[in-house]
Formats: C-alpha cells, sequence, structure tokens
C-alpha cells in the first residue's frame, strides 16, 4: 500500500495511491484544476500514456478566453461541480439566493497514516498501518467554500474508501443542494450497469443493463436503503462473469435515501456516482460549519463477478463489522414468527424451546407480539413493557426458563415506529414525522417516530435499554416496516429537507450508544426482511434477515443476489414450514434445509407441529450445520451456476481460508425428461492435495474436483436440494 507524491512541471502533482490489487491516479493541472488519469489495475507507475486530450468542442465552455479547447465538460473530473462549464451530472451543488456555481480548484493534500473514521456516521475501520489516507482540499475562494476528499486506501483489498467533507469559511450561509460521496470518470462507456433491485419478498433481484448516453439512477427516496433497491451498483464489461471481466463497483455506507448510477455523456466517457439522493436531502451551511457525506467505497476487478464478491465479503467482514460478533460464528435458531405469529403465551414458547433444545437449536427468538396489548399489527408500537395476559409471570421468569433448558434467547423489538393506538402516542403525539397541516399516511397502521428530535433519541436509548436489562437477552431482531411520507419535524427546528438525513443520524446515535452498552448482544437488523439491508446498518448490527419470503425456491435468486456483495455470515436464512407462507411452494425438508444452510441457518416453524420423523430430519441438519457451519460462515464463496444465466439450476461452494475443507450445494428447481448429465467443476480448492467426500468416504484429488468436477446423480424430482461436504484427507 502506498501513496506517491509527484511534481511534474511547474504547477502539477501527480497522486498515485495503490496498493498490490488497484491504483488511483489524480493529477492538478494549470491553474488547481484536477483531474482523474487512473482507477483500476495498479500499475507501478504513471507516466500519462492516457494524456489528457484538449479539443476545442462544440457548445463546450472554458473559463479562458485564449484557448478555446480547454472545458471541464470534456475531461475527467474528479469531483465535478454544477455551473462552470461541466455539463454532466454533478456530485456537488451549492447555493444561496445570490450565488450559485462552485469553482473548486486544488489547494493542498495530506498523506494520513490511517484510515480516517468518520463522526456520527457509520464507517470502516483498520488497524494503524494497515491503511493510509490522502486528503485533498478544493476550495472555491469567490463562495470560501472548502471541499476535503479522502481517499483511504488498504493493504489486504482492491476497496478504496472515500469521502467528502464541506465547510463554509465565509460569512453568507449556503444550502448544499446535492452532495454525492464518490465519483468517478472513466474513459469510456462499453459497461453494463448492475444492481440488486426488487420488492418487499423479492430482495436483491440481479439486473443488468447495458450503458446508454445521458443519466441511468438506481435509487431510494423511501427513507430507508429499501426492498426495491440497494445502494450499490457496479459497472461490468460485456462479457465479464464469475472468473474474468472488468469490475468497478460502488457502495454506499449508509441506510437512508441515496442516489447511484451513472451519466454517460456525448464523447461516450462515463460518470459514475453515488450520494444521498438530493430529492430528498438539503443542509443548511451556516458560515463555520462542516457537513460530513457518507462514506462510500469504490471497488475493482479485472477477474469477475467471483473475486469482486469474495472482496467485498473479505472487506465487509474485517472493516466493516464490528464488536465481538465480527467474525464470531452465529447461533442456530427458532424464531417463533411464522410458527405463532402473534397467537402465543408461556406454555407455547416454553414448548417451542423443548422442541429446539431436543433438535440442538441454541437461540430462541420472541418475535412480534410481547408487548403493550399487541395481538394484531395494529396497536403497541412504542409501548415497549410485557403483554400481561400473554405473558403475565414475566419476561424474565420466561428467560431464566429458556436459558436453564440449554438455549440462549433473544427478542423482537421495532422501536423506530409508533401506532396511534399506543400509550407513547397518546402521551406525544408530535413525537412521528407528520406535517402540521396534512393528514397521516399509514402504512401497516404504523407512524415513525421522529428521530431527528433529541429527546426522541434519549427516550428511545432508554427504552431499548430497559428492554435489553429487563432479562438474560442474547439477541435483538431489530424490525422497521414501513417506508417514511410526511418526512417532517414538528420542532421546526431545521430546513424540512434536513430531516431525512437528520433521521439516519438520529438512528445512527442511538445504534452507537446501544451496542456499546450491550456489546455482548447479537443484533440482527431488519425491514420486513431485506428492505434495509445495507453497509450502514452492517456497521452496527453484523446479521440481517434477508427476506420475509422463506420459500426455497425463491430464496436461491435472493441470497444469490444479497451474497453478490453481502457475506454469508451477515445473511439470515431459516427453514420454515410448507406449503410456504408467502407462495405457497411445497419443497422437501432436505431441499429447505440445503438452501438455508447457504447463510446463517435458522428454523421458523411451529416445531411441535412435526411428527418426530421431520424433528429427526431436522437434528441431522443442526448436527451437520454446526460441521460446516466455520466453512459457510468464515469461509469464500464461489458460485458455480447462477439462477440468472441458468434459472433452472444454480450450484455454490464455500471454502475454508486454509482449503482443507468444502462444501458444495448444487440445487434443480424443476426436473426435465432426458436432462443433461451435470458435472460441476469445484473452485478454489487446494490442487494438489485430496479430498474425501464425508458422505461415502470417497476420495478425490483437489485438481480432479476442479478441472474434471464432480457428477450430481440424477434426480428426477422437483425442488431438489443437495449439499456434499469434502475435508482434505
Ligand atoms: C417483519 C419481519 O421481517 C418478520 O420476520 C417479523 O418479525 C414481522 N415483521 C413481525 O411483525
Amino acid at each position: 500500500m502506498d501513496i506517491q507524491v509527484k511534481q511534474q512541471g511547474n504547477d502539477g502533482l501527480q497522486f498515485h495511491l495503490s496498493n498490490n490489487s488497484v491504483s488511483l491516479v489524480i493529477e492538478t493541472v494549470t491553474d488547481g484544476y484536477i483531474f482523474l488519469r487512473h482507477f483500476g489495475k495498479k500499475i507501478n507507475q504513471y507516466n500519462a500514456s492516457n494524456w489528457a486530450q484538449f479539443i476545442d468542442r462544440a457548445f463546450s465552455p472554458g473559463p479562458y478566453a485564449d484557448n478555446r479547447c480547454f472545458s471541464l465538460d470534456t475531461q475527467r473530473q474528479v469531483y465535478a461541480t454544477s455551473g462552470m462549464g461541466d455539463f454532466r451530472y454533478p456530485a456537488i451543488m451549492i447555493s444561496n439566493e445570490k450565488d450559485m456555481g462552485l469553482d473548486l480548484r486544488f489547494q493542498s493534500y495530506e498523506i494520513i497514516e490511517e484510515i480516517v473514521k468518520l463522526t456520527g456516521l457509520p464507517s470502516s475501520h483498520a488497524d494503524k498501518k494497515a491503511a493510509k489516507t490522502l486528503r485533498l482540499t478544493l476550495v472555491d475562494d469567490v463562495l470560501a467554500i472548502h471541499v476535503k476528499l479522502f481517499y483511504t486506501v488498504f493493504t489486504d483489498t482492491s476497496v478504496i474508501a472515500t469521502h467528502v467533507e464541506v465547510t463554509n469559511n465565509g460569512t453568507q450561509p449556503y444550502v448544499i443542494e446535492k452532495i454525492h460521496s464518490a465519483m468517478l470518470d472513466l474513459e469510456h462507456s462499453n459497461y453494463e450497469l448492475i444492481e440488486l433491485a426488487g420488492a418487499y419478498a423479492r430482495e436483491k433481484t440481479f439486473q443488468k443493463t447495458p450503458l446508454k448516453q445521458g443519466l441511468m439512477s438506481v435509487n431510494s427516496r423511501r427513507g430507508a436503503s429499501s426492498h426495491q433497491a440497494t445502494p450499490f451498483t457496479c459497472l461490468a464489461t460485456p462479457t465479464t462473469n464469475e472468473e474474468q471481466g472488468e469490475v468497478i463497483g460502488m457502495h454506499l455506507v449508509y441506510s437512508g435515501d441515496f442516489e447511484a448510477g451513472v451519466f454517460v455523456d456525448q464523447l461516450q466517457k462515463t460518470r459514475m456516482f453515488i450520494g444521498l439522493n438530493h430529492e430528498t436531502f438539503h443542509w443548511n451551511l451556516a458560515p463555520k460549519q462542516t457537513f460530513t457525506a457518507p462514506e462510500a467505497l469504490i471497488t475493482y476487478t479485472n477477474q469477475g463477478f467471483g473475486a469482486m464478491t469474495r472482496d467485498m465479503h473479505h472487506f465487509v467482514s474485517n472493516h466493516i463489522l464490528n464488536g465481538v460478533y465480527q467474525k464470531a460464528l452465529r447461533p442456530i435458531l427458532l424464531n417463533n414468527w411464522e410458527a405463532t405469529y402473534f397467537d402465543f403465551d408461556e406454555s407455547k414458547i416454553l414448548a417451542l424451546a423443548d422442541k429446539a433444545v431436543e433438535v440442538g437449536i441454541e437461540l430462541l427468538v420472541l418475535d412480534d407480539g410481547w408487548f403493550g396489548k399487541r395481538d394484531d399489527d395494529n396497536s403497541s408500537l412504542g409501548d415497549w413493557f410485557l403483554h400481561e395476559k400473554k405473558l403475565p409471570k414475566g419476561l424474565e421468569s420466561l428467560v431464566e426458563q429458556v436459558n436453564e433448558k440449554g438455549l440462549q434467547f433473544g427478542i423482537w423489538v421495532e422501536p423506530e415506529m409508533i401506532s396511534v393506538d399506543s400509550e407513547l402516542y397518546r402521551s406525544h403525539p408530535d413525537w412521528c414525522l407528520h406535517m402540521a397541516n396534512r393528514d397521516h399516511l399509514y402504512s401497516r397502521n404504523q407512524l415513525v417516530l421522529d428521530l431527528s428530535r433529541v429527546d426522541v433519541q434519549e427516550y428511545l436509548i432508554d427504552a431499548m435499554s430497559k428492554v435489553c436489562t429487563s432479562a438474560n437477552i442474547s439477541y435483538v431482531k431489530w424490525d422497521m416496516n414501513r417506508n417514511m411520507t410526511c418526512v417532517a419535524s414538528a420542532l421546526r427546528q431545521y430546513g424540512v429537507k434536513e430531516i431525512s438525513h437528520r433521521y439516519m443520524l438520529g438512528l445512527y446515535r442511538i445504534l452507537t450508544s446501544l451496542t456499546a452498552k450491550f456489546p455482548h448482544i447479537l443484533f440482527e437488523s431488519c425491514s420486513g426482511g431485506g428492505g434495509r439491508y445495507d453497509l450502514g446498518m452492517l456497521a452496527y448490527m453484523p446479521q440481517t434477515w434477508t427476506s420475509d419470503n422463506t420459500d426455497a425456491v425463491c430464496r436461491l435468486q435472493i441470497q444469490y443476489g444479497t451474497s453478490f456483495i453481502y457475506p454469508v455470515i451477515t445473511m439470515g436464512a431459516h427453514v420454515s414450514a410448507v406449503p410456504n407462507h408467502q407462495v405457497g411452494r411445497i419443497t422437501s425438508l432436505q431441499t429447505r434445509g440445503a438452501i438455508a444452510m447457504a447463510g446463517n441457518l435458522g428454523y421458523e416453524l411451529d416445531l411441535t407441529q412435526l411428527p418426530q420423523i421431520e424433528l429427526d430430519e431436522i437434528e441431522k441438519q443442526v448436527q451437520t450445520y454446526k460441521a460446516i457451519r466455520p466453512i459457510i460462515q468464515q469461509g469464500d464463496l464461489y458460485r458455480l451456476l447462477n439462477p440468472t444465466t441458468t434459472p433452472n439450476e444454480t450450484a455454490f461452494m464455500y471454502v475454508d481460508k486454509d482449503k482443507t475443507a468444502a462444501v458444495i450445494t448444487y440445487c434443480q428447481v424443476l426436473a426435465q425428461a432426458e436432462s443433461p448429465t451435470v458435472v460441476l467443476r469445484l473452485k478454489g480448492l487446494d490442487e494438489t492435495a485430496s479430498y474425501i467426500d464425508m458422505e461415502t468416504k470417497k476420495s478425490y484429488g483437489g485438481d480432479e474436483l476442479m478441472y474434471v468436477g464432480l457428477t450430481i446423480p440424477l434426480e428426477r424430482t422437483d425442488f431438489y436440494a443437495v449439499t456434499f461436504h469434502f475435508e482434505k484427507c
């Protein structure tokens, strides 16, 4: 890892950030203009092989009366502004009543021998000596606006972390109308844009579109990163597959409204960007104030989607996740939601606990319905005290009994919400997001608390601390079941378009406080499944409930898309009942087990209603998972067959870091007549070693499994999945 600075000519500086895999080259040119020269494969030295061409382009204005060739509109910029001759999509817009436009020129730089953490926002972390940061200061002398760009390069990953700080050093107030966290101007547009789109119960659907001239945007304006979009995009050269092809990725470490995408210009250059969604954001920047935009990550590989995935998994595990569970194996849980919904009492929960212990499950989670008078989803959010009719002996007594059986205990909460039918709403009707002169808009019959308010933040820290200390709680599932409307605060303390970002800052403050107070608790984030599965939440809560859709076949797509960028250890995956509650499909217990074992395994069905033969099978699954859990949760993921290219077949494998063990899962959706033989060529093994199939005890060479392949026995049945476990001999 290195940051080189080279003087070139009288007024030019070249900054070259690199490590073993990636290089980022930035140059200052005449009069403090600053351009991007390279982002991509690591090079030893940059000597301007792709020298900047200055050509007189029609309708592209510039600052020099005697030089028609210089225009910001035609150059690869580092951080583009509006109003100064670049007509493409800007990264930043600032104005006040009298002024607009921002003329940023390079002023100074600093090399910082570590990563710079963001205050009040989630951001990546690294040990000293494992990261270095370049800080560039750009200044608009007329407005006295200073913009600092931070780029951090790490020893162990191609990921570059970047963020932006804006300071008003003048005497006039300004409004930040738009601020992106990362921007890359690329030389050409021969890419496909990849995004993870979707819907409730259909999250993280892989979508690929060739670039076209103009704007292509991936965004959320729902107050959450959302089921519909993911704060990520990547550009891939058209023939990219799992093993080869260039992939440039961008991620935002944020959980609210965002915008990512590309703008392809008239000269077929591509501007890639990610940041806050300017439609729902602005910020009043008073004199002497600084605004920090969320952190973004930029990634590069020329070895296809597989390498991008493994690098991201490594990065998230090592530099985003925090706390005692950062890398620790996760408990196998039983959640009562699909088993009972709201209809439970103490004896039902204890009966589930008995069965859970019998099959080897480690954690029992009490989901929605344990508080207030919540018997359905119409009331009580905000009333975080016990539903005494359901649990008359108290939570502490229930948890003690569960613990005595040998199970840890976890609990569900939805702190950010408020029901109109709640004691909290009756005492604080002004605590929800709302507009004074408009009626509420309901979703699941609930409203959103105004987390931009400090009093609401304090209340939540206190209320959740009481829940966490009310019994021996080992796990908390933090849910969020609606998107935001009428995003305004009764306090009217800030500009209305500040509230959505201030909400996120409030949420992050609450999470910082609670995770510090309760370091032993495993927090799982959830938003009706994967409605807020993003790097911002993962920085506080190291696992996420991937989707409310627990159907094994649907999960193939959802888990494929999710694991494209997020590590498998973060991805909750449960075996549920059949017919499946979301889509009505009947799949075998074996298939449900095999697909749920591809993530962080749990069960979510009424074990007390299952015949002994199924309980025995679940017991076997749990034993198997305990044996392969380190390979899955801490190993490397290789995709062999993808549901996007071969929708009827999916296969993937995990190899532990030392290549001493591997788990392979193959799944056939529908049986075909006269279907071809399937021989899977495995990946990532040690080609000089032999591996033994733990079921058949047959051994094979690593090279044989990778270059000849593993035959999958033909099965004439729909929805079939099988798992193989190999250990090095
Ligand atoms: C949505 C979650 O995704 C479910 O798992 C469950 O916790 C319900 N909310 C409870 O209301």
